[in-house]
């Protein structure tokens, strides 16, 4: 949550730190904001305001030449999102102005300790770091007084920090919250996500937690130093740019979502040729041998990251035959179930940077629990931290609301638990290529769903009803609706509506039903059919095997452990129409943020 750029180099630094800003606003865009030190004016210029960049844009002063700058766009914790508490802020005398994303835990101490006399001109804690590293600059050097800082504050930081006396200085330090140095030679740019540093760097070296890290331009080009809080060179390790422009573009499309939606057959391939060679599937030995001798999984995850967890639990439990468990990340961090006599650990995170998750890596690793990482973001703190990490390959998702990482998660999980199978039911290859067709094929049919949502869902509420993997991407579906069109929705274990529920049902009410497992397709018919006399306007999602002449969207068939991969892609197609209908901010959604590094 929140992003943050910095730069200083050879560009004109408000342009790197502006275009950052674009590309860091699936972040957090409540308000955002950039302090450049203006070259022709010897002065620090802030703007920053309420809103989105481009907002800030339309009032920008493009009129500086200037080569330092840093940059924050904002998903408010501490104070509304108002131009007050926007970033950059700085320190009461006026000397350091900063950037941070996280939550300083003890900022209230810290006030009281030690900024007794500070007059604070907005509500975040941000401006209690700020104000700490100008108390210790009055006695101590500039470098030390931030570490002194750092070794004070408690909480989750990512910080870019300048000083008004060091024009050719950036500062940066960090705790939990990413942070990465984009190196080329004729500049340095500091970000949140690798993507702010399209176009800037050549290489890239993810931050260590509680590092300290000066960036200066002298007479021979651009230099960093990274120390720890005392002071101490820490190694660091050098990752090669792989990302170009093109892949952080819309590539024509309307919106990232609906492109991101597309690409989910690519992806499906992508992690095909990924882990496999000579059409043999593989995944790393050691993996295989620390699940192969756990007693018991614990899948850990938030929101979408978790609904692919409960398919992924199915997969464990059928084809490895493993005893699976699904936890809520912000959960199991603060209420531990018993866990079994060896349990293994997997933590599911599209960013893996989600604070709950964090939270529950930290007392796992405390108790020496073997524990994996799946992750989109292979140099990400949970890819990191964790034993062992498996990397999805979806490419950046840029829409907050997630898709095709929700496809990537599940295929990479489907092959571990194939590999872990000694039965090989099916085979996994053809029927992964199958299931990529079949998702282009409802993909290519995308305008007759946009008439089916046209027809059937209305603005207040709607309901998705399934039976076992079905119910469980039924409560992905209802997400995804939710999240864009703020349509009220509930994903529902169809047999248990007429327990309660069903007294929702009235006339109108949209209800879309997904049926792809044979064994249970008939009872999900009755289900179906006790909504439609309580005069439902119902969607029937069915796969071809199991279909009826009426059903409304029929899916070409795959293996049935396969159908989750095929069956969401309508469902998130329903979204984004019903969302583009009502008019919202379909990529942006409200009070949402891609990254949740807060708990
Ligand atoms: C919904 C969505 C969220 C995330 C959740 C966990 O579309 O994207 O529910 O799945 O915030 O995020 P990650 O996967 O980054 O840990």
């Amino acid at each position: 949550m929140c992003g943050i750029v910095g730069y200083l180099g050879q560009k004109k630094a408000s342009d790197v730190i502006l275009s950052g800003l674009h590309k860091l606003e699936y972040r957090g865009y409540d308000s955002c904001g950039i302090t450049f030190y203006s070259e022709k004016k010897d002065t620090f210029i802030t703007h920053k305001d309420q809103g989105r960049v481009r907002h800030l844009e339309d009032d920008f002063d493009y009129n500086h030449d200037n080569h330092l700058a840093i940059g924050h766009t904002r998903w408010a914790t501490h104070g509304e999102p108002t131009q007050l508490n926007s970033h950059p802020h700085r320190s009461a005398d006026g000397r350091f102005i900063i950037v941070h994303n996280g939550v300083i835990e003890n900022y209230h101490e810290i006030k009281v300790k030690y900024l007794d006399n500070v007059t604070f001109t907005s509500e975040t804690d941000t401006e209690v770091i700020v104000n700490l590293i100008e108390h210790f600059s009055k006695s101590l050097q500039i470098s030390e007084a931030i570490r002194k800082t750092l070794s004070i504050l408690e909480g989750s930081y990512a910080l870019l920090i300048l000083d008004t006396e060091h024009t050719n200085r950036l500062y940066a330090a960090k705790n939990k919250s990413p942070l990465l140095l984009g190196v080329a030679e004729n500049g340095m740019t500091m970000a949140s996500d690798v993507m702010a540093l399209v176009g800037h760097a050549d290489h890239y070296i993810p931050l260590e937690d509680k590092t300290y890290t000066e960036i200066t331009a002298t007479n021979d080009g651009f230099v960093y130093d990274m120390v720890d809080v005392i002071g101490k060179p820490i190694q660091t390790k050098m990752i090669k740019m792989d990302l170009v422009t093109e892949e952080i573009g819309k590539a024509g499309y309307a919106h990232y979502m609906l492109k991101e939606i597309c690409e989910q057959p690519s992806v499906v391939r992508k992690i095909m040729n990924r882990y496999s060679k000579n059409g043999v599937f593989h995944i790393d030995e050691n993996i295989i041998q620390a699940l192969s001798s756990a007693s018991n999984i614990h899948i850990i995850a938030a929101g979408t990251s978790m609904h692919a967890g409960l398919i992924a639990k199915h997969y464990f439990e059928v084809l490895a035959e493993i005893p699976t468990q699904v936890h809520i990340a912000s959960e199991f961090a603060y209420n531990m179930p018993l866990l079994g006599e060896a349990p293994f650990f997997i933590l599911i995170s599209q960013s893996g940077e989600t604070a709950d998750l964090r939270a529950c890596l930290v007392n796992l690793k405390e108790a020496h629990h073997p524990m994996l990482t799946v992750t989109n973001v292979g140099t990400s703190t949970l890819a990191r931290e964790a034993d062992y990490s498996l990397e999805i390959f979806a490419g950046p998702e840029i829409a907050v609301a997630s898709t095709k990482a929700y496809v990537g998660q599940v295929t990479v999980l489907l092959i571990l638990t194939f590999l872990l199978s000694d039965k090989k039911m099916f085979d996994l290859n053809a029927e992964l290529s199958k299931a990529a067709v079949s998702m282009e094929a409802i993909i290519d049919n995308r305008d007759y769903v946009r008439q089916l949502v046209k027809d059937r869902i209305i603005k207040t509420s709607c309901f998705y009803i399934g039976r076992g993997i079905d119910y469980y991407t039924c409560m992905e579906a209802a997400l995804k609706l939710k999240e864009i069109s703020y349509i009220q929705t509930e994903g529902f274990a169809a047999g248990e509506l007429k327990h309660g529920t069903i007294a929702l049902i009235e006339k109108d009410i949209p209800v879309v039903a997904i049926i792809t497992q044979e064994h249970i397709s008939k009872n999900t018919r009755s289900n179906l059919q006790e909504v439609i006399t309580r005069g439902a306007k119902t969607i029937t999602i069915s796969m071809k095997h199991v279909s009826n002449m009426k059903d409304d969207i029929v899916l070409m068939d795959t293996h049935e452990l396969l159908t989750p991969l095929v069956s969401v892609i309508p469902t998130q197609l329903i979204a984004y129409y019903s969302a583009l209908n009502l008019g919202r901010d379909i990529d942006k959604p409200r009070n949402l943020a891609k990254s949740v590094t807060v708990e």
